[in-house]
């Protein structure tokens, strides 16, 4: 038996105001994307924007639904739309941003397992690593250089 070992690197922004403009603008279209939410349930909204390499700029919030399960995630919404419509086009960056209608989100909210198993799948289509920032509604701001950084040992295609 021996041990095998998986490191995974992400960086800390003390604020959106330390990324990059690119990123504050994408962040923008998230946060924008995000108060678009349908969020009667959990009452928890979140945004997603996408940044294409055709430079496009493609956002999506989580849509609820009655019967939960039935719901999506923003980060999901996003980037079967950014399939759907641009089926060419690379994700380049990824941005999101979580607000709670119950307290301050203060603290970078990570995409939910189901959608990192989703962006995996498109990095893996794209043969290119996405760039991920992710925030709460305020405060610092979190960066993945690859969705590999936070799914690791992953399941692909090449497991079929
Ligand atoms: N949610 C997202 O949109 N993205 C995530 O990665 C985590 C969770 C949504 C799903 C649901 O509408 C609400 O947040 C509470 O889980």
């Amino acid at each position: 038996m021996k041990e095998v070992k998986i490191e995974s690197k992400l960086y800390v922004f003390d604020s959106l105001e330390e990324t990059p403009k690119e990123i504050q603008n994408l962040m923008q279209f998230a946060i924008e994307a995000r108060d678009n939410a349908y969020a009667p349930y959990s009452k928890f909204h979140v945004g997603t924007a996408l940044l294409l390499d055709n430079g496009k700029i493609v956002s999506g919030s989580n849509q609820e639904n009655a019967s939960y399960p039935s719901g999506l995630c923003a980060e999901r919404t996003a980037i079967f739309y950014a399939g759907a419509k641009y089926p060419e086009a690379k994700v380049l960056k990824m941005a999101i941003t979580a607000a709670s209608q119950n307290q301050k989100t203060n603290k970078p909210i990570p995409p939910c397992g189901a959608c990192r198993q989703t962006i995996a799948e498109y990095e893996t289509k794209q043969d290119k690593s996405i760039e991920i920032y992710f925030m709460g509604e305020t405060g610092s701001v979190m960066k993945s250089n690859s969705l590999a950084n936070l799914l690791p040992f992953g399941f692909d295609f090449s497991n079929l």
